[in-house]
């Protein structure tokens, strides 16, 4: 940068603030490079991109000191005009690249002209999203060959991005190699490449090669990858929106619903464990495809992929066998991230040349999902204690504020995903997701996904007539329990008591216990919708899993309370955190501190797939994470029976008791046993 004139015109950027005098004549973009102030370019100023668009100011600012005259930028010249009349360009905007500086200006960069901008998230925990992808979009002239001094066309298009952008080494494997000589020739020397480095690369690789300035928008997928579904966001990474999210089923399913059946799986069948990654990957494969066709994209367009997911998952997406995390000390093959071809991973939907990246696990039982939830909602930057619960078919809590984060996983099983429940089902059009109980009529109403009305409002039968009324979702059967002991069908212990007991024909004897019927079609060939007292037992068994983790995190911890709990998880956004409460799902906390991140692992893919800063910060992050193992310590079950009872045997819930008073009600003849009781104790010997 030559050294200022007082003289010069005195340019003054915003929102940065940033300012300096350049001499009349000087491109907006050179003195924006010169101030490093954020403004956008893949053609290197050529005028064919449009990324450079810039906002000039006029008038007096008073702020700034300066008064913005009419003619203090260059006139309008053809290169903006012909780019406006083909594509067309806000009023009073100006190309960067071509609008020079004739006098004292004040320029303001608009969002969709920062490198680095913003990305605004709708979650309710907004963490602001900025943009510092891997991959960027280049466009360079490449020079000629010469027979008389003899370069290759790589050497040249190296020299070209050193020259025109200041990247210094460069590498493209024999995909790229194969194909850069006619490409270059079609562009007429010159192509546009994208190049991606991440944060551990000394060297950018060349991932995809257009002829002349591209049209194409590159993408990045961020893929959560659960042991039941696989979601994944379509994220454009230019400015992180995501196009299109999708989802689809795990169809490992069909060799164990939850981990450690597919850990058994691997251990008993000789080649099992391949079996189940090729069934991933081709899972993976079949979504891509999907969201590239209805995002209207071509699936080469899609360069990156970042995926979150648990140990078990993480060893067979990457074809490791997950034997080790069956049994202790549950030892990963490597608990660091993962950065590879999408080609090594047989991703052969997205282009060939996409590069994958999978981020650090914590431990054997806690993984790159957890450590997603970390990057996202940030328990280790927290001033006040909070309980992280990402509910799934394995739980996993993270407990922590500045200084110090534990975390661990909890075998929940798959109850609270409305698995393992006699009507349960996925949260699908039909399934019940919300319901109420009258506390002294003991009638249920409920909600049905798909349908606004309430089973008791007019129009609800026509409402529901094109899905019916199928079976129960997870966050259904959570707040069918919870309102069942709230209105004394359900004791503490987990018993649902009978028809006089209760005083409802509802509860109908089954065998020795009883259900409570929500809805009955079976007169018209439909199902019969009932909480059955193997429902309570299933749900029981989960919660006081999840329940029992955090309490272990809260003892090492040394503390008996916690400020707030967010509950986490596709799933965790549904749940009536009231109702989670009154089931004795998580600590007692004041009801208005606990609230739902959404999928949180989901988000910290998205983090990890815009920036690659985040990619090295939560790769320190996990680091200073301490691992509670649940399965090796004892005071783990003497806090799972404990909190068997709904919502606790012996931890107090004062914050619940404010807002809630629980019937003090007894089912328990003498004869019979509690909900959980008989089959606990017979396990236990
Ligand atoms: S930098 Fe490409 S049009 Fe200005």
């Amino acid at each position: 940068m030559t050294a200022e004139n007082t003289q010069d015109p005195l340019v003054i950027f915003t929102p940065s603030g940033k300012r300096g005098r350049f001499p009349k004549g000087t491109p907006i973009l050179t003195a924006a490079r010169q101030l490093g102030v954020d403004l956008d370019s893949v053609c290197g100023g050529r005028g064919i991109c449009s990324k450079c668009q810039v906002q000039p100011q006029f008038g007096e600012f008073p702020k700034h000191g300066v008064t913005v005259t009419p003619d203090a930028l260059s006139e309008w010249n053809k290169v903006e005009q012909r780019y406006k009349d083909k594509r067309g360009m806000k009023e009073g905007r100006r190309l960067g690249c071509q609008a020079t500086v004739q006098g004292d200006v004040v320029i303001d960069v608009p969002p969709e002209s920062q490198v680095h901008r913003q990305v605004v998230r709708k979650e309710a925990t907004a963490r602001a999203i900025t943009m510092d992808p891997a991959t960027h979009l280049y466009f360079v002239e490449v020079a000629e060959p010469d027979m008389h001094e003899p370069t290759g066309d790589l050497e040249r298009l190296a020299v070209a991005l050193r020259d025109q952008w200041g990247i210094e080494k460069v590498t493209a494997n024999l995909s790229i190699l194969s194909r850069l000589q006619p490409v270059l020739r079609k562009g007429k020397w010159q192509v546009t490449v994208a190049l991606n480095k991440d944060h551990r690369d000394d060297a950018a690789r060349i991932v995809e090669i257009w002829p002349g300035l591209t049209e194409d928008r590159i993408y990045g997928l961020a893929i959560d990858l659960g042991s039941t579904t696989i979601a994944a966001h379509l994220t454009d990474l230019r400015n992180g929106e995501v196009k299109v999210s999708s989802g689809v089923m795990n169809p490992q399913i069909r060799f164990g619903e939850d981990l450690m059946s597919r850990v058994s799986y691997a251990m008993m069948n000789p080649g099992g464990a391949a079996e189940m990654t090729n069934a991933v990957r081709n899972a993976i494969n079949g979504l891509t495809e999907a969201i590239a066709t209805e995002a209207g994209i071509r699936p080469f367009q899609i360069l990156e992929a970042v995926f979150v997911c648990n140990p078990v998952m993480h060893h067979l997406l990457l074809g490791l066998d997950p034997v080790e995390l069956g049994q202790a000390p549950f030892a990963l093959a490597t608990s660091e991230s993962v950065t590879l071809d999408a080609r090594d991973l047989d991703l052969t939907v997205m282009n060939e040349n996409a590069r994958v990246y999978v981020l650090p696990c914590i431990a054997g039982h806690v993984g790159a999902d957890a450590a997603a939830v970390a990057l996202a909602e940030e328990p280790n930057k927290s001033d006040d204690l909070v309980l992280i619960v990402d509910v799934g078919t394995n739980a996993e809590i993270q407990l922590g504020r500045k200084g110090r984060v534990l975390a661990c996983s909890s075998p929940t099983g798959p109850a609270f995903e409305g698995a393992q429940i006699s009507s349960g089902q996925r949260a699908a059009p039909g399934a019940i997701e919300r319901i109420e109980i009258d506390p002294v009529t003991k009638e249920p109403r409920f909600r049905v996904i798909g349908c606004d009305l309430w089973s008791d409002e007019e129009g609800f039968a026509q409402a529901v007539a094109a899905t019916g009324i199928t079976g129960i979702c997870g966050s259904g059967i959570i707040e069918a329990v919870a309102e069942m002991r709230m209105a004394g069908i359900l004791d503490e212990s987990g018993l649902i008591g009978s028809a006089e007991q209760v005083g409802t024909p509802r509860c109908i004897p089954e065998g020795r216990t009883h259900s409570y019927l929500i809805h009955d079609a079976s007169a018209t060939g439909g199902p019969r919708i009932a909480v059955t007292q193997g429902d309570i037992r299933a749900i029981q068994l989960a919660k006081s899993a999840l329940y029992a983790g955090a309490r272990l995190l809260m003892d090492e911890m040394g503390v008996d309370r916690v400020d707030r709990v967010v509950l986490a998880g596709a799933f965790g956004a549904h749940i009536s955190t009231r109702h989670a409460m009154v089931l004795g799902m998580i600590p007692d906390c004041p009801l208005d501190k606990v609230t739902s991140a959404g999928n949180a692992a989901g988000t910290g893919a998205r983090i990890a797939l815009c920036n690659i800063g985040a990619r090295a910060e939560i790769e320190r992050v996990v680091r200073e994470i301490t691992k509670v193992e649940t399965a090796i310590e004892p005071r783990f079950q003497e806090h799972f029976v404990a909190a068997n009872a709904i919502p606790h045997k012996t931890d107090p819930f004062p914050e619940l008791a404010k807002v809630v008073t629980l019937p003090n009600v007894s089912f328990n003849t003498g004869g019979g046993e509690g909900a959980t009781g008989g089959r606990r104790r017979r396990r236990r010997g």
